[in-house]
């Protein structure tokens, strides 16, 4: 009997497959790292030939560990955003290395486009601001550097596509079946959708310089979305949701009613809040973005994205060896007072929301012979609870004042950083006790789309365990002077 949902979640450092009962009980996973390639300063690259090698051979190890692919009933997909890959459709290879979030290649593209004067109209219509963050601007520099892209689009054969759109391709059959599709909230992330439109649209592709014939078609979030091919995984398996990490983690976390807001401490940390079904617009220069999309409705989602949170503790241990794993940094933390004055501004690769400037960089201020592993790695973790007070300052000024925080992601495991979030934020806190809920939210989608539960408040209520809570525990002195240290950080970055 089919009775599993197998989730595919290709996230930025690693590639996963997990398998989920429609309880919500997890029965397994394999997980395999990602090449990071970073030939310039600034650039980031992935390989999507490993991606795709990568996530098909863990899906293979967990559909074994199932007991064969006659126990999986659907595929639910979920993925790192805005990373964009070129294939050719007569090959189904790859054209050239893909472009990572993270890349800050195409800021001076932005600042042209955006002394041209397009922001405001840019924003208006996708949600997005003319940052090097979101695809399209990566989808030129592919065409205007890579010969081979460019080559491919003169000849029609060029595919442009997020994770997911690479993957589905994939597992669809890649060059003799493949479908060449996105979901909503992925596409809601590559400057070339408007929030309210179908499709991509025509305009944004001619003001970006991406040929429109090269993109995906855009889809539902759930629903019979593809179908694996049986040489893949054993058998023919239905590809039932798809979802854009966040906005994954979003449902995941049972964020399903307006107001309600997440935040995922992952590689990077990202807040959303659920709009509902009205189109969401900010004057803090947070982002409007689809949540979802069901049977062609679309519920939004405001949301304010830092870069770096996760990657930041990686730092600390790969290239300052200041702890041997990540889950130390909790021990380092709570073996001191406070950071003797240090504070850390993670803008390894520039500063997202809501400051928005590529150019700035890490700073670290207040070292003095006093200074040690222990205040590093809590200036590391207070830099999180800085970074989303910036956000919950701005989401409120938008008119979306946060009263709870919903988090997870890897890094939420920390509990010293889940009660300095709360005492800084001043607001509960709260965490499941299972804190994958990117993974957990495919598999919520996978499981509607596949009929096996009638929607996500029911996928909700039956595939969610059970919380922790943090509540606020700090003399407001201590965190207004905690926030002025941090706000005179951030004026040097
Ligand atoms: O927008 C980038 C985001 O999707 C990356 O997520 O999980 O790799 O931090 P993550």
């Amino acid at each position: 009997m089919s009775e599993l949902i197998l989730v595919l979640d290709e996230g930025t450092t690693s590639t996963r497959a997990m398998l989920f009962g429609l309880d919500g009980k997890f029965h397994g996973s394999a997980q395999q790292e990602i090449t990071q390639h970073y030939p310039k300063a600034g650039w980031v690259e992935h390989d999507a030939g490993e991606i795709w090698e990568r996530t098909l051979a863990c899906a293979r190890e967990v559909v074994e560990q199932a007991g064969g692919a006659d126990r999986i009933a659907c595929i639910g997909i979920t993925n790192q955003r805005e990373t964009v890959v070129a294939w050719d459709r007569n090959t189904g290879m790859p054209l050239a290395r893909a472009i990572v979030w993270q890349d800050r290649r195409t800021a001076e593209f932005c600042a042209q486009l955006r002394d041209d004067g397009h922001e405001d109209d840019v924003q208006r219509r996708t949600g997005l601001l003319l940052d090097p963050y979101f695809s399209g601007t990566k989808m030129r520099w592919l065409l205007d550097n890579e010969p081979a892209v460019r080559s491919a689009a003169k000849a029609g054969t060029l595919a442009f596509g997020t994770i997911e759109s690479w993957l589905t391709y994939k597992l669809t059959g890649g060059p003799d079946s493949g479908a060449h599709v996105t979901d909503a909230s992925n596409a809601s992330r590559t400057l070339l959708l408007e929030l309210g439109g179908a499709d991509f649209d025509d305009g944004l592709c001619e003001l970006l310089g991406v040929p429109r014939a090269a993109l995906p078609r855009v889809i539902d979030n759930a629903g019979e979305l593809g179908v694996a091919r049986e040489d893949m995984l054993g058998a023919a398996i239905p590809i039932t949701g798809m979802a854009g990490d966040q906005q994954a983690a979003t449902i995941g976390q049972a964020c399903l009613t307006p107001g309600e807001t997440k935040a995922t401490y992952g590689t990077g940390a990202f807040v959303l809040t659920n709009k509902g079904g009205e189109i969401p617009t900010s004057d803090n220069r947070l982002l409007g973005t689809v949540l979802y999309q069901l049977a062609g409705a679309r519920t939004y989602a405001i949301e304010g994205s830092v870069f770096v949170a996760g990657s930041l503790v990686q730092w600390l241990r790969d290239s300052l060896g200041i702890v041997e794993v990540a889950s130390q940094t909790e021990e380092l933390a709570r073996s001191v007072e406070d950071t003797g004055g240090v504070t850390i501004v993670p803008a390894l690769a520039g500063l997202g929301a809501p400051h928005w400037n590529a150019e700035a960089r890490g700073v670290i201020t207040g070292l003095s012979f006093h200074s040690g592993k222990a205040e590093l790695a809590r200036a590391a973790l207070e830099a999180m609870a800085h970074q989303t007070h910036d956000l919950a300052t701005a989401f409120a000024a938008d008119g979306a004042r946060w009263e709870t925080l919903k988090i997870d992601g890897g890094m939420s495991a920390n509990d010293w950083m889940a009660q300095d979030l709360a005492d800084v934020l001043n607001l509960p806190v709260e965490r499941p006790e299972f804190v994958e809920t990117t993974a957990l939210g495919a598999a919520m989608l996978a499981a509607v789309g596949a009929g096996l539960h009638p929607d996500l408040a029911t996928a909700g209520k039956e595939m969610r365990g059970t919380l922790s809570r943090f509540s606020p525990n700090m003399e407001d002195g201590v965190r207004q002077e905690r926030l002025a240290r941090w706000r005179k950080a951030l004026s040097a970055a």
